[in-house]
């Protein structure tokens, strides 16, 4: 038996992907076989499907960090055949095939089952972007941050960043949304931003030591400078999240926000968190969390994931991009 996947090969340190039948593996002891029913493009997708370095171990791969769909086969006993999953992370799209593919074989414990009246669909328009953006609000909301002082998210078009502006929106702080996407403006205030400020702005003053208190707390989903200046403009007990590096992997601040304001930089790895908070996110975002994402999604087919590849590198996506699988 066979399956459609979107299989990455290299051919002289060159990597292209292409649309490929494959065998369906047997069920190893522990495992699920998956029909996928979406899928969901991340940025660590992007970086896998264009050979960065670090990412993935041996090419040919498919890659696909995020499923959704309809377990077809299993040898675990917490799941059966028929039950809607959830996968997110851990090794998948990594050291395992992913979501770019009709089946995955999955161990039992990347998985969760679906939150009731919660579709395979719904739960890719929030996908790994999705839970990060919730894991790095619930840092925010766990230290009961005060609403007092606007909220800023870096990145804020990009799939992290907007469902992390309309989370933070919904959950009544005023969002403040840095992005290099001015044009973007009537998008970011749908989704919940008061304030869109230009990156190129943000950054044209250089970032002092201990800046004005004026945030409450910071998403950052790009790193380097903008997380250097997100914090030092944070004010007393505020939180600031950090879950990305499109921007850059090195940053320099000083000890001031830290031990003058008790400002927390609060590192998010969601990939590898515990399976028991993917689970706590989802049934926030499929219940009390729940947004609109029409707006700032789009669904594909695997024969589209080439060009949303190259978009995502080139930091021009917006929003979050679903794959559908099956005609
Ligand atoms: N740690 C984790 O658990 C975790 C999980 C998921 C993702 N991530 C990371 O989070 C980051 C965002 O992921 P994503 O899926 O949201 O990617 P994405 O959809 O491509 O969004 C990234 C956004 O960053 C902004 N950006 C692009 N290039 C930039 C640059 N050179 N400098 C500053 N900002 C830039 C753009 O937004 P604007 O134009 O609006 O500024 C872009 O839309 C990535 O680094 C990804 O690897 C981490």
């Amino acid at each position: 038996m066979k399956y459609k996947a979107y299989l990455i090969e290299e051919n002289d340190g060159k990597f292209s992907g292409s649309i490929k039948e494959l065998d369906i593996p047997s069920l190893d002891d522990g495992r699920v076989l998956i029909k996928v029913k979406y899928s969901s493009l991340n940025y660590k997708d992007a970086l896998a499907a264009s050979g960065a370095k670090g990412v993935v171990r041996s090419y040919p791969f498919v890659p696909g960090v995020d499923v959704a769909g309809e377990i077809i086969e299993s040898s675990s006993e917490n799941f059966s055949a028929g039950d809607n999953v959830i996968a997110t992370g851990y090794k998948m799209g990594m050291a395992e095939f992913g979501g770019f593919g009709e089946i995955v074989h999955l161990p039992e414990e990347w998985i969760v089952k679906s939150p009731k009246n919660f579709s395979s669909f719904e739960a890719m328009c929030y996908g790994t972007a999705g839970i990060t953006a919730a894991e790095c609000v619930k840092k925010i909301t766990d230290k009961n941050v005060s609403n007092s002082l606007p909220v800023l998210v870096s990145g804020s078009t990009g799939g992290v960043g907007s469902v992390a502006v309309g989370l933070l929106s919904k959950l009544g702080y005023e969002v403040h949304a840095i992005t290099g996407k001015p044009n973007e403006s009537d998008l970011l205030k749908e989704i919940g931003a008061t304030e869109i400020i230009s990156r190129h702005e943000y950054m044209s003053e250089p970032t002092k030591p201990l800046d004005k208190g004026i945030y409450a707390s910071g998403v950052d989903t790009v790193g380097g400078d903008i997380l250097a200046k997100m914090i030092s403009m944070t004010s007393n007990q505020g939180v600031v999240s950090c879950c990305g590096n499109v921007g850059g992997a090195s940053f320099t601040t000083s000890v001031f926000p830290f031990i003058l304001r008790g400002v927390q930089l609060s590192g998010i790895d969601s990939a590898e968190s515990p399976i028991e908070i993917k689970k706590e996110l989802w049934n926030l975002l499929s219940n009390s969390w729940a947004l609109d994402l029409s707006k700032q999604t789009k669904t594909v087919g695997i024969a589209d994931i080439g060009s949303e590849i190259d978009k995502i590198l080139q930091g021009g996506q917006i929003g979050r991009v679903v794959i559908k699988h099956g005609d």
